[in-house]
């Protein structure tokens, strides 16, 4: 994993993008998973954020009503971060639509990164090629243009984006979270419970969304969304893959931890948890006190 990582275009830059003599040079990037400015901007500003991922839901969210307008705060939103990435997603579903919407979401900023869903075609249009999103990742690839490829929830889907030339990945850890603590069960034994995943009667669903080796072979459910990322970043590394691993789908502080441990090479998080990073109750309690006890001499 080290080597890969060398191999990474990732720096803590300065604000115009050049590299830093800085003691986390190679530190995971941070991205804002938001597309409403007045959250973005404070974070970008202060030096916590050097990206942003959306999507349809968040751009709905900062009260896009209008392809026009949307296109208004996508536009904006790249003006604001530049030079920094700003992944902005497709909306189109069919290939040529898809490379046209990309080339005109491309002009908005040369920072802009087109977001593509690796799958779910077919759920949306039964008779849609499934592989229309690996094809167009791999036509926007030929034309020099960034894909992030969204709505990622097995390794497969992350290699074949890697192949089809996609410059990130983003595992949806959040949602396989969700999905786990709604269908994993107490009675779910312990032990090689591959028997288990298959007599259970969601033992297919199961099996199907936290598609890992490591849930297929007794693993909780519940840590596949950790494990997830550590399946890809230990295959890319094996591989030598530079495609960066961009950890979605984030609810809690505890799952930003989960992700740098499994390898991930950025986090996009969601503001109201960056704005929580910084908070531990017995940080609360030690600056009270030493508060309270610098009082005895004075500044
Ligand atoms: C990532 O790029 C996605 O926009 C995002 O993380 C999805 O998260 P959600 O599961 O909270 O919708």
């Amino acid at each position: 994993m080290l080597q890969r990582k060398s191999l990474l275009p990732v720096v803590n830059p300065d604000k115009a993008g050049n590299p830093l003599k800085h003691p986390a040079a190679k530190a995971p990037r941070i991205f804002a998973d938001s597309a409403i400015r007045s959250e973005i901007e404070p974070l970008y500003r202060a030096g916590i954020i050097n990206g942003i991922t959306t999507n349809p839901t968040l751009l709905k969210k900062a009260g896009a009503n209008s392809w026009d307008h949307a296109k208004g705060i996508m536009r904006d939103l790249c003006t604001l971060l530049r030079p920094f990435p700003v992944s902005l997603e497709l909306t189109e579903l069919n290939e040529e639509d898809m490379v046209k919407q990309a080339t005109e979401l491309a002009e908005l900023g040369d920072n802009s990164v087109i977001k593509v869903p690796v799958g779910g075609y077919r759920a949306v249009n039964p008779s849609a090629d499934p592989y229309t999103g690996l094809k167009v990742i791999r036509r926007l690839w030929e034309r020099g243009i960034k894909v992030n490829t969204t709505l990622v929830f097995n390794t497969t889907q992350a290699l074949w984006a890697a192949n089809a030339g996609a410059a990130y990945v983003s595992p949806f850890l959040g949602r396989l979270a969700d999905y786990a603590y709604k269908h994993d069960k107490p009675e779910r034994p312990h032990g090689n419970s591959l028997y288990w995943v298959e007599d259970h009667k969601n033992s297919k669903g199961d099996q199907v969304v936290a598609n890992t080796e490591y849930v297929a072979s007794g693993g909780s459910i519940k840590d596949a969304g950790a494990r997830l990322i550590f399946e890809i970043a230990t295959v890319f590394a094996n591989y030598q893959i530079t495609t960066e691993i961009l950890a979605a789908s984030i609810r809690n502080p505890v799952q930003l931890t989960e992700c740098l441990l499994a390898g991930a090479d950025i986090l996009t998080v969601p503001a109201a948890i960056l704005q929580t990073v910084a908070d531990h109750p017995l940080s609360d309690d030690g600056m009270k006190s030493f508060v309270e006890d610098s009082k005895a001499f004075g500044k």
